[in-house]
């Protein structure tokens, strides 16, 4: 694999499976393993090249996996396995003009998303959000593919300052015929954005993240409320009609083992070359 880092949390891995990157369409994820004791954990697609046999995974460290690969995971080392791709390809739809938005780490999994709704011929507007502009990538790729694209900092150190929702709003004063908005990042982050475009009614597509175990629908752990229906995200998604999900109890299930996480990642950084401080995983004075 090669590896470049985006952030002190925020790192890339390029992963050589040729079959993988044959075989992998947008919006789809896979299941990983990096040692063989390893916990299994999805991660989004978030490229693929089938001449050059990669897939690319961008990776935030948040606890007790995430951070022990990303002391791990170092150019020219293999992962102990991985499966996929998993999950129902994105439907690039048939709408004209299109709203890719991505929040913080949303940023990679939407990218595979917006090229194919450009390859399909539609009018690409890009709208990524970060905390602040030292947190930015992918803005050149991104450049690359869009054919309008709005930066948006909470701080406003690079773009617009605002949230994600201010570059929506933006975008749809701009264009009243945005035919679909695709929304990718945390769930507070796709709430508000399924909120702004409800009241015009434009379709707006959400990618879903609660915790997976087995990711072939059997042990139910991801299990989301969709309208009046039950779905497993790894199965039936992971992306749904974010007008219908129900975020504040995918929020919930996402808190649910926040203390078992927590001790995890405690008892992980007393035996690596890391220490908790302040609740942060810290790397130990040389
Ligand atoms: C379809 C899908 C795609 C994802 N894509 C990405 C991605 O591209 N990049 C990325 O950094 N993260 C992605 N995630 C989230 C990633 O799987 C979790 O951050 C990771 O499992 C956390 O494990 P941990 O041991 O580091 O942290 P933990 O301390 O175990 O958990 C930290 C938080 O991550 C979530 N989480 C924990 N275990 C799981 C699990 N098995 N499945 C899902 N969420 C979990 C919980 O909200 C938890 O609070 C994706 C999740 C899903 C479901
Ligand atoms: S992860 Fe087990 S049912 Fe989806």
């Amino acid at each position: 694999m090669t590896r470049e880092d985006y952030s002190d949390v925020t790192y890339m891995l390029e992963i050589h499976h040729p079959l993988m990157a044959r075989a992998a369409k947008p919006g789809q994820f896979v299941i990983v393993m990096s040692h063989r004791e390893g916990e299994r954990i999805p991660l989004t697609i978030a490229d693929f090249d089938a001449e050059r046999g990669t897939i690319t995974l961008v990776i935030q460290a948040v606890g007790k996996t995430t951070l022990e690969m990303q002391q791990t995971c170092r150019a020219g080392t293999s992962l102990y396995g991985m499966a996929g791709p998993m999950g129902i390809p994105s439907n690039p739809g048939s709408a004209k003009k299109v709203i890719c938005v991505g929040g913080g780490l949303g940023v990679a999994p939407v990218y595979p998303q917006a090229r194919a709704l450009k390859q399909n011929g539609a009018y690409v507007i890009g709208v990524l959000g970060f905390r602040n502009k030292d947190l930015i990538f992918w803005e050149e790729k991104f450049r690359a593919i869009c054919d309008e694209l709005i930066i948006c900092t909470d701080d406003g150190s690079a773009g617009l300052k605002g949230f994600v929702t201010d570059g929506i709003n933006q975008a749809l004063e701009n264009h009243k015929d945005v035919g679909e908005v695709v929304a990718i990042g945390p769930p507070v982050m796709m709430k508000a954005s399924a909120e702004a475009t409800r009241a015009r009614g434009v379709k707006t597509m959400v990618s879903l993240n609660p915790i997976m175990v087995d990711g072939t629908g059997m042990c139910g752990g991801c299990r989301v409320k969709i309208g009046d229906e039950v779905k497993f995200a790894c199965v039936d998604g992971p992306d749904f009609d974010g007008h219908k999900v129900d975020f504040d109890d995918l929020m919930i299930r996402l808190r649910r083992y926040k203390e078992e996480e927590r001790v995890a990642t405690e008892r992980w950084s007393e035996t690596c070359r890391m220490r908790m401080v302040d609740g942060k995983v810290v790397p130990l004075p040389e």
